[in-house]
């Protein structure tokens, strides 16, 4: 066949990629398209280190219960998530205070919105990244030679009323209890942060910075992971690190996320109405280096399609994000140089944000 042949074939499967992993389902499929067969070594059942089938080990992660926050506890309860945010740059937060409504809700809307015909999910596709409303496939779909086995609906979440017009208007009730999930969760953000700088100790920075936080921004993405025929050959998201201050992942009762600990990959067990809470690269600069933004990855099953949905709250775009003076000495020199949100996002329109390249980017090298 003569090169002028092939090209528009393949285009043609190509297009088929980029309308997602819902719509390639819906048409049947009992094997997984070489678009999404990820390397070897990259594979699920394989360790970073050394690269043996390994039987599976779940993670309980630090549990921290908000409600003793605020009782003769707190120091203890402050004690626990700076280990956690040091040890594993994750933890589990239950009686946060939103109601097990709220965020059931979010879960049945979001699956209902994904059920919806190709063609009313399609209306949200864009290449722009600004978009107030993006739907998409993969991690970086106009970048990713592997495809992921993921579809994504991201909303940007604050000031709400400025986007809010511009949601899903199907299924008819998404807006209304999508808008509670997110001022509900950027509720709790700032509640967290409360928390961080507290664990932190800097008092006198963190005033400053907290205010920034709230005026922050906020986007919510809606991770859609439908079963898949083979699981061991792809992955529902590749080794990332959040780029904001804190996520907060709210997973329904499938299990997926993986973080990297102690170089091996581990599963984190669902806790029903919990969140999942994770320090962005925002944080591990502010906090120099002592709070730590891990890398996650999701595998995907053969049985149960799963949703979560991942709030990503960080500074304003025209913040500058530094370590706090107050983690700063003569014995301690910052490790990170200042950065801002549109650094970032230059950044990444020109590389992939896989692995920590970005934080990378930032670190400093002292001299020993
Ligand atoms: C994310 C993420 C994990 C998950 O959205 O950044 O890591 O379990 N999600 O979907
Ligand atoms: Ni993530």
């Amino acid at each position: 066949m003569s090169p002028s042949m092939i090209a528009p074939v393949v285009e043609e499967e190509n297009n088929i990629y980029h309308k997602g992993v819902k719509h390639l389902c819906d048409n049947g499929l009992t094997k997984v398209p070489t678009k999404y067969v990820w390397p070897e070594p990259d594979r699920p059942i394989l360790t970073k280190s050394d690269k043996l089938t390994k039987p599976k080990q779940n993670l309980k992660l630090p549990i921290i219960d908000f409600a003793e926050l605020l009782g003769p506890n707190r120091s203890h309860v402050l004690q626990t998530i700076a280990k956690a945010c040091e040890t594993y740059g994750f933890f589990q937060v239950v009686n946060h205070g939103m109601e097990g409504d709220v965020s059931r809700n979010m879960i049945e809307v979001c699956k209902k919105f994904f059920e919806l015909p190709y063609e009313e999910r399609s209306k949200y596709m864009t290449s722009d990244m600004t978009a107030p409303v993006r739907y998409g496939t993969s991690f970086n779909q106009n970048k990713d030679n592997v495809f992921c086995w993921r579809d994504f609906l991201k909303l940007y979440a604050h000031p709400l009323p400025d986007y809010l017009p511009y949601w899903p208007s199907s299924p008819s009730d998404f807006r209304s209890l999508a808008a509670t999930y997110a001022t509900e969760t950027k509720e709790m953000f700032e509640m967290m942060v409360k928390a961080i700088m507290e664990s932190l100790e800097i008092d006198g920075d963190s005033d400053e910075v907290t205010e920034e936080l709230k005026e922050g921004s906020q986007m919510v993405v809606v991770n859609c992971y439908p079963p898949c025929p083979e699981p061991e050959l792809t992955l529902g998201m590749p080794p990332h690190s959040d780029y904001g201050f804190l996520t907060l992942l709210l997973q329904d009762d499938v299990e997926g996320l993986q973080i990297l600990y102690r170089d091996e990959w581990v599963t984190v067990d669902p806790i029903p109405g919990s969140f999942v809470i994770n320090v962005g690269d925002h944080l591990e600069i502010f906090s120099n280096g002592r709070y730590k933004s891990v890398l996650h990855r999701v595998l995907v099953n053969s049985t149960k399609p799963r949703i979560s949905v991942a709030s990503l709250h960080s500074f304003p775009l025209t913040s500058v994000v530094k370590p706090s003076t107050k983690l700063i000495d003569e014995h301690n020199p910052p490790q990170y140089m200042d950065t801002n949100f549109a650094t970032f996002l230059q950044y990444i329109s020109t590389r992939e944000p896989k692995w920590k390249n970005f934080l990378e980017s930032r670190k400093i090298h002292h001299l020993k």
